[in-house]
């Protein structure tokens, strides 16, 4: 997670690169409750919707047992797994820093949790969405290794005045991706396995197109904060994700550019077409 307009450095109790304490010990039985409430909803829900490595990850992270994970435990086997570890952080980071710690496979989380009345929907990202929805892929080599080459692109992207395009990337993929199966689409994006509706929606909802992933064409799509996705990219393999980002970006920068944004909704004759959505969901939350 990371936000703009950040320019006074790190807030009282933060060290220089904005990670905290987790201070887990501090947490209540209640707010233990909540993490379990929810995990236990998703546990049961995504069995056949999130894809292999994400089910494996929560498996060997073991992110159930005592509530609220313990960060430290968890990175005694994520950092054996992949190098990668959970640092705590105390909200939204600056861009630059949040791509810092990816690019030496760190990983920002927010400390806090929800409050019981907000399990279904909540706009700043907490302990449940940063780690049961992220945390499981960065088990994954593959994915891990994608993480790091998007935060190392995030420091280059900023140079080149080209962030807004990235982050379309990152809200695209690592947020909301699908990954196509021989079984079928699954999900891989952490705000989707993070969301009881949108591990439904994402999937089986009519409403949204559900096309096939292409780097430029994705950071010329604009992207909802609000509600659901109106567009999903589906990706073949985690390996051909991580293989396009391993290229030079300033080429496409470049062509960026120079090119319109494409309409949310719209689907391009060179789109591959997984799903053509019926935009309904949409349009009736908009004429609400
Ligand atoms: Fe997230």
């Amino acid at each position: 997670m990371s936000a703009d307009g950040f320019h006074a450095g790190p807030p009282p109790g933060a060290r220089a690169d904005w990670t905290i304490d987790q201070q887990w010990a501090a947490y209540t039985p209640a707010e233990h409750e909540v993490w379990l409430t929810l995990y236990e909803r998703q546990a049961a829900l995504l069995p056949g919707r999130a894809c292999e490595p994400f089910l494996k990850g929560l498996e060997a992270l073991d992110l159930h047992r005592s509530g609220i994970p313990e960060f430290a435990r968890i990175n005694r086997e994520l950092e054996r797994l992949t190098g990668w570890t959970v640092v705590a952080v105390p909200g939204l980071v600056p861009d630059e820093v949040f791509f810092e710690h990816l690019a030496n496979r760190r990983f920002p989380a927010g400390r806090f949790i929800r409050r019981p009345d907000q399990l279904d929907y909540l706009q700043e990202p907490d302990v449940f969405h940063d780690v049961f929805g992220h945390v499981p892929m960065l088990a994954d080599p593959v994915f891990a290794d994608y993480m790091q080459a998007y935060g190392e692109g995030g420091l280059r992207a900023q140079g080149l005045g080209h962030l807004a395009h990235l982050a379309r990337l990152y809200w695209y993929t690592v947020e909301f991706g699908l990954l196509q199966t021989a079984r079928g689409l699954r999900i891989y994006g952490a705000g989707i396995v993070s969301s009881r509706a949108e591990s439904v929606f994402a999937l089986d909802d009519p409403s949204p197109n559900r096309l096939g992933f292409d780097l430029e064409r994705v950071m010329r799509t604009p992207y909802r904060i609000d509600d659901f996705q109106q567009v999903y990219f589906v990706i073949p393999s985690l390996r051909a994700l991580l293989d396009a980002t391993l290229q030079d970006f300033g080429p496409l920068y470049a062509r960026l550019s120079a090119a319109d944004d494409l309409p949310i909704a719209a689907i391009a004759p060179t789109d591959r077409v997984f799903t053509r959505g019926t935009q309904a969901y949409a349009r009736a939350a908009a004429a609400q």
